[in-house]
């Protein structure tokens, strides 16, 4: 499972990534206003850090403006995968951009169709979002099984990024599916280390060896 992690916060993704755990980084309007950062710096500063592909989002709503904007965002880094949104125009930019060589990644997907759609235009990636769709008592899990399946019935080379994680139990969920990527907030990512009983554990280990006297070195 490749782990993308989903913000232009540039001192948490380096955290990650010295532990190797970032394959690639996934923004968008709203984390760069999060970030409060312009966004050519930050995402040149990310694109540097990283080896993977680094989601750079459109904000156009035409076709040839959302081009023109992936183009743009395209020169900042060889490893940027512009992001366009799931609409028609975004599927006319997702197959202007895919043939001109850039990897594009197709975003705001919450149905197997618009993934259909997505992997036809020459998608690098297909962004479904899970969370929100367990926002409206949706199931999101479901949406990626479906995809997967119908994917793979078809051999499409699309890579199903799934996003909007809110948790770890959504990561494991997507990955006994078989998605090829998720992208989550680097929280969510640092939480799967977490278990009560590893605590438990380690709290009984201390005791014990307190109690032995005992020094290593
Ligand atoms: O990758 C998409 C993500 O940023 C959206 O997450 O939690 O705002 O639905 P959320």
């Amino acid at each position: 499972m490749k782990f993308f992690v989903d913000t232009a916060d540039v001192d948490a993704i380096r955290e990650l990534n010295d532990l190797g755990m970032v394959d690639g980084v996934t923004t968008n309007p709203s984390l760069i206003l999060k970030a409060g950062r312009d966004i050519t710096e930050v995402t040149r500063e990310i694109c540097a850090m990283v080896d993977g592909p680094v989601s750079a989002e459109v904000v156009a709503e035409k076709a040839e403006d959302m081009i023109r904007e992936g183009k743009i965002l395209a020169q900042i880094a060889d490893n940027i995968a512009v992001k366009v949104p799931l609409t028609w125009d975004g599927l006319k930019a997702c197959r202007a951009l895919s043939q001109d060589g850039h990897m594009v990644n197709v975003t705001l997907c919450f149905s197997p169709a618009q993934a259909i759609l997505a992997a036809k235009a020459g998608a690098t990636f297909i962004s479904p979002f899970i969370g929100r769709l367990d926002d409206i008592h949706l199931d999101g899990v479901d949406l990626i099984a479906d995809i997967r399946e119908i994917y793979d019935n078809y051999g499409y080379e699309t890579q199903i990024l799934a996003a909007s994680i809110r948790s770890v139990n959504h990561i494991i969920e997507v990955g006994k599916i078989g998605t090829d990527v998720i992208t989550a907030p680097p929280g969510v990512i640092k939480s799967m280390a977490n278990h009560v009983l590893t605590d438990k554990g380690l709290e009984q280990f201390n005791k014990d060896w307190a109690k032995t006297g005992q020094k290593i070195g």
